[in-house]
């Protein structure tokens, strides 16, 4: 069993409480445009407890969706993007002639998103729209930007809430910053 030890501090960004009550905002904005059959799709590893606390605020907003699992890499083991995105495990579901929402943890350099979107448009795709936790406050390095974000996020990198570096902190219930 892996101990909570002391290491680097991590200081609160975006609190459980607060992200809480964004993401039940958030949900009866999605659901105010009255998506029909809509799937949710969850970009992996990154995005898992954000979606699983959205799919369920979409519950309560009184929704249903579908949902699915994409993974994709760009961060590897480094802070940074590789620059380069890669499908490490495929949707199951088919998305031709469906809305998606995709659903991802940080929008930052845009590559990402940018890849995934592309991805279900040459899959034809009806309506493919993209909900973020944290809106990056950094120059992307594609023009991609998302319907929905629950926060704006300073140009930091962040971990918790689903977030890690190299493996660690996604077990935090709140978004910090490493403090070394
Ligand atoms: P982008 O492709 O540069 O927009 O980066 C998006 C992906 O990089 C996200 O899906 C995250 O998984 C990861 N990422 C970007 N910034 C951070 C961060 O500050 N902490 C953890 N992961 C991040
Ligand atoms: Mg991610």
């Amino acid at each position: 069993m892996t101990e909570i030890t002391a290491g680097p501090r991590i200081e609160p960004i975006f609190e459980a409480d607060a992200i809480s009550r964004r993401l039940s905002e958030l949900a009866a904005e999605i659901a105010a445009h009255k998506p029909e059959n809509l799937l949710v799709v969850a970009i992996l590893k990154g995005s898992f407890v954000f979606a699983a606390d959205l799919i369920r605020a979409l519950n309560r907003a009184g929704l249903a969706p579908e949902v699915d699992f994409l993974t994709l890499s760009s961060y590897r083991k480094s802070k940074t993007s590789s620059g380069q995105v890669t499908i490490l495990r495929d949707l199951d579901l088919e998305v031709h002639g469906r809305h998606v929402i995709l659903v991802d943890d940080v929008l930052d350099s845009g590559r990402t998103l940018a890849f995934a979107k592309d991805l279900l448009s040459a899959r034809g795709a009806a309506r493919i729209e993209a909900c973020v936790l944290l809106d990056k406050q950094a120059p992307r390095a594609v023009n991609v930007e998302a319907d929905y974000f629950a926060f704006a996020c300073p140009n930091v990198f962040v971990v918790g809430y689903g977030m890690d570096v190299a493996h660690r902190y996604r077990e935090l219930p709140f978004v910090g910053r490493i403090v070394d």
